[in-house]
């Protein structure tokens, strides 16, 4: 009995992820789900020809196929490990006989959003699919495995895609320094992994977006606006293209400030008249580093040079006011400014997260299109990510998730107790439990310094 090459397995795993995310997108009688799912069935036969079944899954984070494990995921892997750890799968077994419509149904229904481990069971029983039979996370083994066991997991997998964006930002920022033309292939590569889960659910990726480091604030600065740029796109129904190009406009929007001189960038007091032109430029010297840069659409250029020109159109670079321009570069903005007023700088002291989407609203209509701003801050919710609130027992939490359905009931951290006293480890909370039940109500927001913690830390997962 020979079991499939890992060549083979790597090219069934990612036929398998490539027909999920266009069967989100597509008619399953569509060339882009077709091709995939037939050529995967005709693995998959050849493979159960030799041997009774193939079993694969999720082993501490990482994929595993048959007695093959891929410890460094491909982003098509990466991407399906992430939906499988959603669905809280553990391990998948493809026994002999599977057919092409078994196959298709079981990738229709993992292309659903939402919906857990037993609503896919129940819709294979429905769709008679009797030869793909599912282990849920945490069952493969006899070992107990804490109840936020799966979560920890996911969110270190998005916390690596957080640290992978960051490298490459920094090296697209060493290699201007440099004098070369910067690479694009990393910073494509970790956008896309975002694209994927960020089109999946846009709630998703939101915590992050709330990690600051404030001796690396470009960098960070960089990413998370990445990240909120296209989870304001992905929600008001951008297609995965439009998505992408947001990421990557988000990711690169301020590199041109890499020429700036540092003596200008880290001033700590107010940048004298000719300083502030010479800031200025960053939006222009970085599109032109980005139309350079190979692979990149012509309108990532354009978000780059735009990302400051304001909705009313009264920002710099001034001889780009007239160009027309899309919204495209409003979300930019839109996210560059939420960034920016929730980060503490230097100069600036960060306005909690709440505060700053009604700051945002005073600027919808001039310096913002008012329209995003809408979108964006019901995106968000009531307490955006990272708001530290206090509930009606008294303890006091970071807001980690946004409930789309009741804005009310957000998923929390909590970090102190009812007595004040401060939790050894923050524990998750849904506030609208799945029995229907209320955990406890949201009585006001507090401010992070009075409680000297930096929330940043506990939104994206946990303890890092
Ligand atoms: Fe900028
Ligand atoms: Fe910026």
């Amino acid at each position: 009995m020979t079991t499939p090459d890992s060549q083979t397995a790597q090219r069934m795993l990612t036929l398998f992820s490539g027909a999920i995310k266009g069967m989100a997108f597509y008619p399953a009688s569509h060339p882009a789900i077709r091709q995939p799912l037939l050529e995967l069935d005709r693995i998959v036969a050849a493979a159960l020809d030799r041997q009774n079944g193939l079993s694969w899954g999720i082993l501490d984070g990482a994929m595993f196929f048959e007695d093959q494990l891929f410890v460094s995921p491909t982003t098509a892997i990466a991407d399906l490990i992430i939906l499988m750890q959603e669905k809280e799968i553990g391990r998948i077994s493809f026994s002999a006989g599977l057919s092409l419509e078994e196959l298709e149904n079981f990738v229709r229904l993992l292309s659903v959003r939402g919906g857990g481990f037993d609503e896919l069971q129940s819709g294979l029983q429905q769709a008679g699919v009797r030869r793909i039979s599912l282990v849920r996370q945490g069952e493969q083994s006899f070992e107990a495995q804490p109840a936020d066991a799966d979560d920890d997991q996911e969110q270190g997998l998005y916390l690596t895609t957080y640290g992978q964006a960051l490298d490459a930002i920094r090296n697209v920022c060493r290699d201007i320094e440099r004098g070369r033309i910067p690479g694009s292939a990393a910073i494509i590569r970790v956008v896309d992994r975002m694209v994927g889960i960020t089109m999946h659910d846009p709630a998703t990726l939101l915590g992050l977006s709330m990690i600051k480091d404030y001796d690396n604030y470009t960098y960070n600065h960089c990413v998370n606006v990445g990240v909120l740029a296209m989870a304001l796109g992905a929600s008001l129904g951008l297609d995965a293209q439009n998505v992408r190009d947001l990421g990557i406009a988000g990711h690169l929007h301020d590199i041109g400030k890499t020429m700036v001189p540092k003596q200008i960038l880290n001033k700590p007091g107010r940048l004298t008249a000719l300083e502030q032109e010479e800031m200025k430029r960053h939006p222009e010297l970085g599109a032109k580093i980005v139309r350079e840069m190979v692979g990149l659409a012509p309108q990532v250029a354009q978000m780059v040079l735009g990302h400051h020109l304001h909705f009313n159109r009264s920002g710099y670079p001034a001889w780009a006011r007239k160009i027309p321009f899309n919204r495209m570069i409003d979300i930019v903005t839109i996210a560059d400014t939420y960034d920016a007023v929730t980060t503490l700088r230097v100069y600036q002291h960060p306005v909690n997260p709440r505060a700053a989407l009604d700051q945002l609203q005073e600027l919808a209509g001039t310096l913002l299109d008012k329209g995003l701003v809408t979108a964006f801050s019901k995106m968000m919710g009531k307490y955006p990510v990272g708001t530290l609130v206090r509930l009606d027992t008294n303890e006091v939490a970071v807001v980690c998730r946004p409930n789309l359905l009741d804005e009310e009931s957000p998923m929390i951290r909590v970090l102190f107790g009812g007595e004040g006293q401060r939790l050894d480890i923050p524990r998750e909370q849904a506030l609208l439990q799945q029995d229907g039940s209320r955990y406890a109500g949201i009585v006001a927001v507090v401010d992070p310094l009075q409680k000297n913690i930096d929330v940043s830390r506990f939104v994206a997962g946990g303890n890092y």
